[in-house]
């Protein structure tokens, strides 16, 4: 085996004792392919990020749900959320009794709050209108109610999450209409939270966000009744692999982290809980999806490498422009010597199939098997059925170097299965 560039997956050894050419061979392409130990690694970052009796890590369930990538997360010590019935049942399935599933929603109907109760979740919920619904379905319970910090940040305006563009949240000026309906129903206020956008690298509009939240948790008639107070995920990884940009500095987000939570709870008597709701930083990294070189063609000087990579499989660089590296792999021959810019494209039909763009890559061949990196985290989970294609089957490495099938790719059987026969 030849490969072409890999020193970023060679030095983590990613691929334990399998290479990523045989395994492209053993489950097709496209594949998603997860490791392990850097799965567990990256929860352990987290975990120790601050000492205070109270913290939590509360694994933000929409990156990644694959049922055996969250007992792993389980079994490092992370509770879990659920935004929606189907992640409520993985998360169940991944072996995460009730009192460790938060229930964090927007805008759903009776029915879905319904299910969540019938399961003893606390359930959080963001305007006026359904924490008097969920009041009233759950009269003399308790609740956590999703406010909005009036700041955001991310990536791309489509996942900035806080702040006055946004659907999301309560208005902190609102606190008194949501305790007139909570007293009027007898409905204890259990926590608070907000989520204020994902993907920033560098904690600043974070922990102020947090103390907005904190702030208005001295604001409640009974703090000492609120359980959790929950801060949100959001935070970075850095997706240009070869061009070694710099980290999210876990280390400094620590200090400022520990000493904001230490004091502000010895200052208030706070003796409850505060989440961290990391999705993304969780489980980007552990994970990569392999496809295959088809084609290789140029088109009014621009140089078009086909694959099965389309916005299909990783709908990320479709939907926001994300960026992800590259590998590739190839069995025999060697290397051109010269980068050449071309831009890698999937086998959907439309312009926009575009999977990474005007990249200065040594020349991809037919036959070459590619890696887009850091796709473990809104890979598998945004990808559909587009063009009626299959969804990919799942892989994970686990920590003896060893791979293991985790999802099988799908069947027609299977995507066909809801169409009514006349
Ligand atoms: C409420 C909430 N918490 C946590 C997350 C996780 O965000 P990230 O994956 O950026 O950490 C999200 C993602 O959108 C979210 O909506």
């Amino acid at each position: 085996m030849n490969n072409i560039r890999s020193s970023y997956t060679d030095s983590l050894n990613f691929y334990g004792k399998e290479d990523p050419q045989s395994l492209a061979e053993q489950f097709g392409t496209p594949l998603y392919v997860y490791n392990e130990n850097i799965l567990r690694e990256r929860c352990r970052e987290f975990l120790k990020l601050s000492t205070h009796d109270g913290f939590r890590i509360n694994y933000s369930a929409k990156a990644n749900t694959n049922p055996h990538l969250l007992k792993i997360i389980q079994e490092e010590g992370c509770r879990i959320d659920a935004m929606s019935p189907g992640e409520l049942l993985l998360d169940l399935k991944a072996g995460f009794t009730s009192d460790k599933i938060l229930y964090v929603c927007n805008n759903v109907s009776d029915d879905e709050l319904k299910f969540a109760l019938s399961h003893n979740l606390l359930i959080s919920v963001d305007s006026l209108s359904q924490i008097e619904r969920l009041c009233m379905l759950n009269p003399n319970g308790k609740i956590m109610v999703r406010f909005n910090p009036g700041i955001g940040a991310g990536h791309s305006a489509k996942v900035v999450t806080g702040g006055k563009e946004t659907k999301f949240g309560v208005d902190p000026e609102k606190l008194p209409q949501v305790l007139e309906i909570l007293e009027k129903y007898k409905v204890r206020l259990a926590g608070i939270n907000h989520h204020i956008g994902s993907l920033f690298m560098d904690g600043a509009d974070y922990i102020n966000a947090a103390k907005v939240l904190m702030d208005l948790a001295t604001r409640l008639p009974h703090l000492d009744e609120l359980e959790i107070i929950d801060f949100g995920g959001g935070f970075g990884i850095p997706y240009e692999k070869y061009d070694e940009k710099p980290r999210f500095d876990l280390e400094a987000f620590s200090k400022l982290l520990d000493a904001t939570l230490e004091e502000w709870s010895k200052k208030h008597n706070y003796k409850g809980l505060f989440y961290l709701e990391p999705g993304r930083y969780i489980a980007a990294e552990c994970g990569l999806v392999l496809g295959s070189v088809f084609v290789h063609k140029d088109n009014s000087d621009k140089y078009y490498v086909g694959t099965d990579l389309g916005f299909n499989v990783l709908a990320r660089p479709m939907l926001y422009d994300s960026f992800h590296d590259v590998e590739i792999y190839r069995k025999n021959g060697s290397p051109d010597d010269v980068c050449i810019e071309q831009t890698i494209v999937g086998n959907i039909c439309e312009s926009g199939d575009i999977i990474a763009k005007n990249r200065s890559l040594p020349l991809l061949k037919e036959g070459d098997t590619i890696a887009m990196l850091d796709a473990g985290a809104y890979g598998f989970v945004m990808s559909s059925n587009y063009t009626s294609r299959l969804r990919p089957a799942e892989v994970l490495i686990k920590a003896d170097g060893t791979a293991k099938l985790i999802r099988r790719k799908e069947t027609f059987e299977d995507i066909f299965a809801t169409i009514i026969d006349d």
